[in-house]
C-alpha cells in the first residue's frame, strides 16, 4: 500500500516536472506569426540540423530539396547560384542574407541585419529594393523606411525571440538553422538521432493543418482572409482560405506531400509535383461530367477555375483578374452579384467569384456573360448545351443596373491600378 502511494506521488511529480519543463522550453522557441511555442518531442531534445537527418532519410531529404522550404533565407553565394541579382549599389560583401527568391521575389538584408530599402551608388535612392522573378523587375518595398528583419519566426527553424542572430543589430531574434528545415515541422531531433531513430522515438509527426497554418497565415485571426489593396488576397494566407473552404475538415497533407515542391521554383520544374491526391480522386462524378466538354478538350483543368491566382506575392494585374498565388477557397459562387471582397476592401468573402474563375481567360467577356454559363459548366459542350446544363442555366438575366455597376467597378479598379 505504502509503495503504491509512493509510486503515485512520484508519477504526479514526474508529470508536473515535465509540464514545467515544457513551459520553460515554450518560452524559448516560437513558430509562426502567432508565436506558437514549439512542442518538444522529448524533454532533452535539441536541434541537430537537417544534414543529420539525411543519413537515415535520404529520400525525404532529396524530396525536401525540391521544395521551397530549404531556400527561404539564402547566403549571397546561394542567391547568385540561383541567378538572383543584387540591388543597385550592393555587392555580395554588403549583403548578409537574401530573403526568398526560390519562387516569387527576393528582398535583401544588409551587413547590419536591416532589410535594404535604399539603393544606388550612394545608397540614397528610396526603393528599387525588391526583385520580382517572373518579370525580372525591381520594384519598391517600403522604400526608404528603416526596417528590422523580424520575420524569422516563419522563415527559420528553432527561432528564439531573444538576442540577434550573429549579433546583427537589425535582426530580431536568433535561430538554430536558416529556412524551413526538417526540425521546423518535426521538432528538435537530437534524442531521435542518438537513439538510432524509430517511429515515435523522440520525434513529432502530425497531419494537422494547423502545423502548416502556423506560417501559412496572416494576422491574429486565422478565420479572416486579409485583402491586399482591396483587390487581391495577400500572400501566405493558405490556412485562412482553407478554413473558409469546403475542405476545412481535410488537412493540407490530404492533397500535399509536405516534402515535395508544388509551385514551380528554382528546384522544382514541374507545376503541382507535390500534389499526391488529385481533385479527380475524390470528385469522380465531376471528372466524369467534365470529360468530353468543350473546355476539357481545350486543356482547361479543375484548378484553373477552382484555384485561380487571387493571391498576390510579387505580381498581379487587377484588370485581368490574375495574380501569382493560387487560392485555396475552391468553392465558386455563381451569383453574378457576388463580390470577392467586403465593401471596405479589408477581407475576402470566402468564395471565388466568376470574374476570378472565368474572366482571367475569357478577358474579352464580362461577368454577366460568365453567369449565363456557370451553372452546369462541367458538362458544357459548345453549340449543344446538354439538357441538364440547359435546365440548370437560368435565362440570361439582363438587369439594367448591372452594366452601370460593372462600369463603375472597372473604373475603380483602373484607378487603383494606376495608384499602385
Ligand atoms: C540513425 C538513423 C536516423 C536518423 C539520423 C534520423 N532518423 Fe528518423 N527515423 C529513423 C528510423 C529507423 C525510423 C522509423 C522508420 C520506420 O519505421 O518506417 C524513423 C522515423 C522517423 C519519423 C517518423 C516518426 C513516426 O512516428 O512515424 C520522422 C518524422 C523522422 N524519423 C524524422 C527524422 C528527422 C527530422 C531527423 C533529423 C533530425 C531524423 N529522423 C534522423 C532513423 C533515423
Ligand atoms: C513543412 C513541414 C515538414 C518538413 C519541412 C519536413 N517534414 Fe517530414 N513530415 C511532415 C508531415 C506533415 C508528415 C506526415 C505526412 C503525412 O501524414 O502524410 C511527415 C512525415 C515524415 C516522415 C514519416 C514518413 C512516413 O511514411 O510515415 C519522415 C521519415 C519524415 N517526415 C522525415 C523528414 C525529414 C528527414 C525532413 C527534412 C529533410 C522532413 N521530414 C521535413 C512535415 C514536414
Ligand atoms: C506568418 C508567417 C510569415 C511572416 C511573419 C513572414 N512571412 Fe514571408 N512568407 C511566408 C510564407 C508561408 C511564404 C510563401 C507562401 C506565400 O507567399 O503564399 C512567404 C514568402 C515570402 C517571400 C517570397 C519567397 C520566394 O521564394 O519568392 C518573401 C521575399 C518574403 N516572404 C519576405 C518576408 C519578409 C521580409 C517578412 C517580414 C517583414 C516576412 N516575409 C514575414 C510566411 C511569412
Ligand atoms: C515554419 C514555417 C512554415 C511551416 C510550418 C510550413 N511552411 Fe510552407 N512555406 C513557408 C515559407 C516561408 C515558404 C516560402 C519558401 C520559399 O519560397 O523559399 C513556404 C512555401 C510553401 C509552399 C510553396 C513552395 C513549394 O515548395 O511548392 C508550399 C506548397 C508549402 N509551403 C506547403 C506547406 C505545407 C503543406 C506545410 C505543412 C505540412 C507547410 N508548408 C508548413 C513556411 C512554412
Ligand atoms: C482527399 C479528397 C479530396 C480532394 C483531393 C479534393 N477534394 Fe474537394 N471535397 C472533398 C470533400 C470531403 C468535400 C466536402 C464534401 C462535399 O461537399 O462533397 C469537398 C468539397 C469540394 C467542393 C465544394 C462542393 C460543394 O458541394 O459545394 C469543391 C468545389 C471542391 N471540393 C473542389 C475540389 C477541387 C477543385 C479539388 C482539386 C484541387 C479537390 N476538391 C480535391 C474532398 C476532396
Ligand atoms: C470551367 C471552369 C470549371 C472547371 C474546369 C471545373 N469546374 Fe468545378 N465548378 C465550376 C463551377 C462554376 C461550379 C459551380 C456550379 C454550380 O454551382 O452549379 C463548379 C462546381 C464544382 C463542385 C461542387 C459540386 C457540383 O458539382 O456543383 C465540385 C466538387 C467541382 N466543381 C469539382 C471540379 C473538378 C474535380 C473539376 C475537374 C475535373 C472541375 N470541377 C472543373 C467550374 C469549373
Ligand atoms: C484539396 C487539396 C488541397 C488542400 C487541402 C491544400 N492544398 Fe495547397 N495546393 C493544392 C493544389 C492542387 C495546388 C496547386 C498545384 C498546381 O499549381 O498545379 C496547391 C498549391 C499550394 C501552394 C502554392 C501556391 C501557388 O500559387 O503555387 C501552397 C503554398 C499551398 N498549396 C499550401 C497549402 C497549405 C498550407 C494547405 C493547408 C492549409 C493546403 N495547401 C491545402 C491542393 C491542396
Ligand atoms: C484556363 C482558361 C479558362 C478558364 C479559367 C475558363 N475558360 Fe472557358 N474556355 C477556355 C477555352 C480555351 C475555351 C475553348 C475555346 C473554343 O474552343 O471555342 C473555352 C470555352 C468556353 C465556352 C464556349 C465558348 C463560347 O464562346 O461559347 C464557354 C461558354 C466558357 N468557356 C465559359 C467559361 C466559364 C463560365 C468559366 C468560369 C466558370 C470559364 N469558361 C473558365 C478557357 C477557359
Amino acid at each position: 500500500m505504502k509503495n503504491v502511494k509512493k509510486v503515485c506521488f512520484l508519477l504526479v511529480f514526474a508529470m508536473l516536472f515535465s509540464v514545467a519543463a515544457q513551459q520553460v522550453y515554450a518560452k524559448d522557441y516560437v513558430i509562426g506569426e502567432h508565436k506558437v511555442p514549439v512542442t518538444k518531442p522529448d524533454p532533452a531534445s535539441t536541434y541537430v540540423g537537417s544534414e543529420k537527418c539525411k543519413m537515415c532519410h535520404p529520400d525525404k531529404y532529396d524530396d525536401w530539396k525540391t521544395s521551397g522550404h530549404p531556400y527561404k533565407l539564402l547566403t549571397p553565394a546561394e542567391a547568385q547560384a540561383f541567378g538572383i541579382p543584387f540591388p543597385d549599389g550592393y555587392t555580395d560583401k554588403d549583403i548578409y542574407r537574401v530573403i526568398g527568391g526560390w519562387g516569387w521575389k527576393s528582398r535583401f538584408i544588409d551587413s547590419n541585419g536591416y532589410i535594404i530599402t535604399k539603393t544606388g551608388a550612394k545608397k540614397n535612392v528610396n526603393g528599387s529594393n525588391q526583385y520580382n522573378i517572373a518579370t525580372k523587375q525591381w520594384v519598391d518595398y517600403k522604400p526608404g523606411v528603416t526596417l528590422k528583419y523580424d520575420c524569422g519566426n516563419c522563415h527559420t527553424t528553432g527561432y528564439s525571440l531573444t538576442g540577434s542572430q550573429d549579433n546583427k543589430p537589425g535582426i530580431v531574434g536568433t535561430w538554430e538553422e536558416k529556412s524551413i528545415t526538417c526540425e521546423a515541422c518535426h521538432g528538435p531531433g537530437s534524442v531521435h538521432v542518438s537513439k538510432g531513430g524509430g517511429k515515435g522515438v523522440g520525434i513529432l509527426k502530425t497531419d494537422s493543418a494547423s502545423l502548416c497554418g502556423n506560417c501559412h497565415t496572416r494576422g491574429a485571426d486565422d478565420t479572416k482572409i486579409i485583402a491586399k489593396d482591396g483587390t487581391f488576397i495577400d500572400h501566405h494566407e493558405q490556412y485562412p482560405e482553407f478554413l473558409n473552404s469546403p475542405h476545412k475538415d481535410l488537412s493540407c497533407v490530404s492533397c500535399h506531400d509536405p516534402h515535395k515542391g508544388t509551385h514551380v521554383g528554382q528546384t522544382n520544374p514541374t507545376e503541382g509535383a507535390g500534389i499526391k491526391t488529385q481533385c479527380i480522386t475524390c470528385h469522380a462524378k465531376q471528372n466524369t461530367d467534365f470529360t468530353g466538354s468543350t473546355m476539357q478538350k481545350a486543356g482547361v483543368k479543375c484548378i484553373d477555375c477552382h484555384m485561380p491566382a487571387i493571391g498576390e506575392s510579387a505580381t498581379g494585374d487587377a484588370a485581368k483578374f490574375k495574380a501569382d498565388v493560387k487560392t485555396h477557397l475552391f468553392k465558386i459562387n455563381t451569383d453574378v452579384n457576388a463580390k470577392m471582397f467586403d465593401d471596405a476592401g479589408n477581407f475576402a468573402n470566402g468564395y471565388v467569384t466568376l470574374e476570378w474563375s472565368c474572366l482571367n481567360c475569357h478577358n474579352d467577356k464580362d461577368k454577366a456573360w460568365a453567369g449565363q454559363y456557370a451553372k452546369g459548366i462541367h458538362k458544357y459542350v459548345k453549340g449543344q448545351a446538354s439538357a441538364e446544363a440547359a435546365a440548370a442555366t437560368p435565362a440570361p438575366q439582363k438587369s439594367p443596373g448591372f452594366e452601370v455597376f460593372f462600369a463603375v467597378g472597372a473604373l475603380l479598379v483602373a484607378l487603383l491600378v494606376r495608384r499602385r
